[in-house]
């Protein structure tokens, strides 16, 4: 049986095609992954950031689809020469409306996308010691999703392994 190709608009394809600010960046001030094992996809993402909190620039690693290559890609650029607060604010739904759209099963590409985002934010003040107003109000969607995803993944492969030893 053939599978139907996904309907991704011209902008995601050239996204995938000729991603930008792809691979590991030595100088990073802070890296932080996040991954969908249900799916396979994992996302590292550096910042460097300078002393006034601005991001400099931004660059990722996907193991993902084409659709988390194209939003990944895309948060990178989004997030280049702005502050940390006004990073934050990014959310899943403004890089998915910045790609053109995704078919609703790949809105989860675009959310791991942006969760790497944040994780990578929350950890840079983590590791300074710092808690600003705008990041105290808890994990969040983005965040959560990601958590979620990989602890779902974790049960799942904990009860297939029961389930061998069990038939063994
Ligand atoms: Fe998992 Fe795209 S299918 S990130």
């Amino acid at each position: 049986m053939s599978r139907m190709p996904l309907p991704y608009n011209p902008k995601i394809l050239e996204l995938f095609k000729n991603p930008k600010n792809v691979g590991k960046m030595e100088d990073a001030t802070v890296t932080a992954v996040a991954g969908n094992p249900m799916c396979g996809d994992m996302i590292t993402f550096y910042l460097k950031i300078n002393d006034q909190d601005i991001i400099e620039k931004a660059s990722f690693e996907s193991y993902g689809c084409a659709a988390n290559i194209a939003t990944s890609s895309i948060v990178t650029e989004m997030v280049k020469g702005l502050k940390l607060e006004d990073a934050w604010k990014i959310s899943w739904k403004s890089v998915t409306e910045a790609v053109g759209g995704l078919p609703s099963v790949k809105f989860h590409c675009g959310i791991l996308a942006v969760g790497a985002l944040k994780r990578a934010i929350r950890k840079y003040y983590r590791n300074k010691g710092v808690s600003p107003d705008w990041l105290r109000g808890g994990r969040t969607f983005e965040e959560k999703q990601a958590l979620e995803e990989e602890d779902l993944a974790k049960l799942l492969t904990k009860r297939m392994k029961a389930a061998e030893e069990k038939q063994c």
